[in-house]
């Protein structure tokens, strides 16, 4: 099939590269020239496992090219995927005015009968707002084009993204049941077909739901990592370890075992902008969902709690030390630094007075630019932030080491080394890599997310 994706973001490109993988003809649009140029010539804009060699490889059969021309892109793709970005509003709402300037461009240049897929996360809604962008822009041209908006909401994972992709566990889409909606399902089947092994993983509805099961998925997820951090701050008071009690809860099939890690918080592109935004269109329609203002109200505070402990063990001026800090990005594989609770963190810690050292195996880069944004690079804060180019360089003489992201780098380093290196055997742990008997074991002070280590 012949397919068209508009924005070559991470949604964007990844849905691009592996539509081409299964044979199709892919067409990539972006409005950033100098995204085209780059991966035009071999580069990728954004880290992903195993990205680099997808592009290359279809690159290299000719099965995906890339683009700035919008008017290419309507007259080529059969689907035509929306996947730019939704950045929130002021409000918290999401911000639509790319997905509707992409529907207009479509409504401007396309030829025959299309397929429009929303693949960004937006308000349920947007499908019909898209479908009246297009009308008008073809009322416009005085042409009578059939064609049908779908919702197919995204469910991958940063870093894990080629594969959940290539293997999802579901495929949303949303069409409507009149004769183009009919033909658009019977499109969308074909498409997904490789990706439907096993057992059928295409579920089929009404577009609104489509549009709502992203958010709602994302806001259950959220609310579980926002539980378990509540009760992970309360087991830590009352002599409780909250990893017993995560595999206690999760073995029961009801909860299930998996994203109950209580930590520093959540972070990264999605959940906060998706939780945001659902509590933004729920006090529209007057029926506001509470328990997600908590869930975004515990998230806040969470990227606070490593601070916290800092101070409760080493005072509120922290001028006298110096800190290491291990990860920066959100989470482990990805260099995306969006909402991470490093930033919070590292930006506090330097408030206080103290330095920093920081590293991360990918996002050295990104945190580089984005703590100049945040602290403005030529403040004094900004002056006592310095990265290392390997973990144990960050630690040498450090007065602590504050873990901040569960890179697998960083779950079973050489211990005695660590604490040879550090000037006072001191972790504080947002992430609970390490067994705290094994660091009682090992003479090191272990504060960690609700894992009893606090006096009772
Ligand atoms: C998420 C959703 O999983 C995905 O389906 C959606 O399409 C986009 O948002 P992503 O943002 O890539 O994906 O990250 P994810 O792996 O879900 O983690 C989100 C955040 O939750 C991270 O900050 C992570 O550290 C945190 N988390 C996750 C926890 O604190 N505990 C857990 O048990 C799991």
């Amino acid at each position: 099939m012949k397919i068209t994706i508009i924005g070559t973001g991470y949604v964007g490109l990844v849905t691009g590269a592996c539509l081409a993988e299964t044979g199709n003809s892919v067409l990539c649009i972006d409005v950033a020239a100098h995204k085209i140029d780059l991966l035009n010539n071999g580069g990728v804009p954004i880290y992903e496992p195993g990205l680099r060699e997808m592009l290359e490889r279809n690159r290299a059969a000719g099965r995906i090219h890339f683009s700035t021309d919008l008017a290419a892109g309507a007259a080529h793709g059969d689907i035509l995927f929306i996947a730019v970005g939704t950045p929130p509003d002021e409000d918290g709402s999401a911000d639509l005015q790319y997905v509707l300037a992409a529907a207009r461009n479509i409504g401007q240049h396309m030829n025959s009968f299309k397929v429009i897929v929303n693949k960004s996360t937006v308000p349920v809604g947007t499908a019909q707002r898209v479908q009246h962008a297009i009308a008008a822009e073809l009322a416009e041209r005085a042409l009578e084009h059939p064609f049908s908006v779908v919702s197919n909401p995204e469910f991958l994972k940063e870093g894990a993204a080629l594969d959940d992709f290539m293997r999802p566990d579901r495929i949303v889409f949303g069409c409507d049941n009149d004769q183009n909606g009919v033909r658009a399902a019977d499109m969308m089947k074909s498409l997904y077909a490789p990706f439907n092994c096993d057992h059928e993983r295409l579920l089929q509805m009404d577009v609104r739901s489509a549009e709502m099961t992203k958010y709602a998925a994302n806001a259950m997820l959220a609310t579980r990592i926002s539980l378990m951090n509540e009760l992970a701050n309360l087991a830590g008071c009352i002599g409780v370890d909250i990893d017993a009690v995560r595999a206690g809860i999760g073995a029961d099939p009801r909860i299930g075992k998996h994203f109950l890690y209580a930590g520093c918080g959540y972070g990264g592109s999605c959940f906060p902008k998706d939780v945001q935004a659902l509590i933004r269109t729920a006090s529209e329609h007057d029926q506001p969902l509470r328990i997600l203002s908590a869930v975004e109200a515990v998230n806040d505070a969470q990227k606070q709690v490593l601070e916290q402990k800092i101070v409760a063990r080493l005072g509120a001026d922290l001028s006298a030390f110096r800190f290491a800090v291990w990860g920066l990005a959100f989470k482990p594989d990805t260099d995306d630094m969006r909402e991470a609770p490093s930033r919070v963190l590292i930006a506090a810690l330097l408030a206080r007075g103290a330095k920093v050292t920081a590293y991360d195996p990918i996002a050295m880069d990104e945190a580089r630019r984005v703590f100049a944004l945040d602290l403005q690079a030529e403040s004094t804060a900004f002056a006592r932030l310095s990265f290392a180019a390997e973990p144990m360089q960050a630690v040498e003489g450090a007065d602590a080491l504050v873990v901040v992201t569960e890179w697998n780098a960083f779950k079973s380093p050489d211990f005695q080394l660590l604490r040879a290196q550090l000037k006072t055997p001191l972790i504080f742990d947002g992430r609970n890599l390490y067994e705290p008997a094994a660091m009682n074991a090992l003479e090191i002070e272990y504060h960690a997310i609700g894992r009893t280590d606090e006096p009772l």
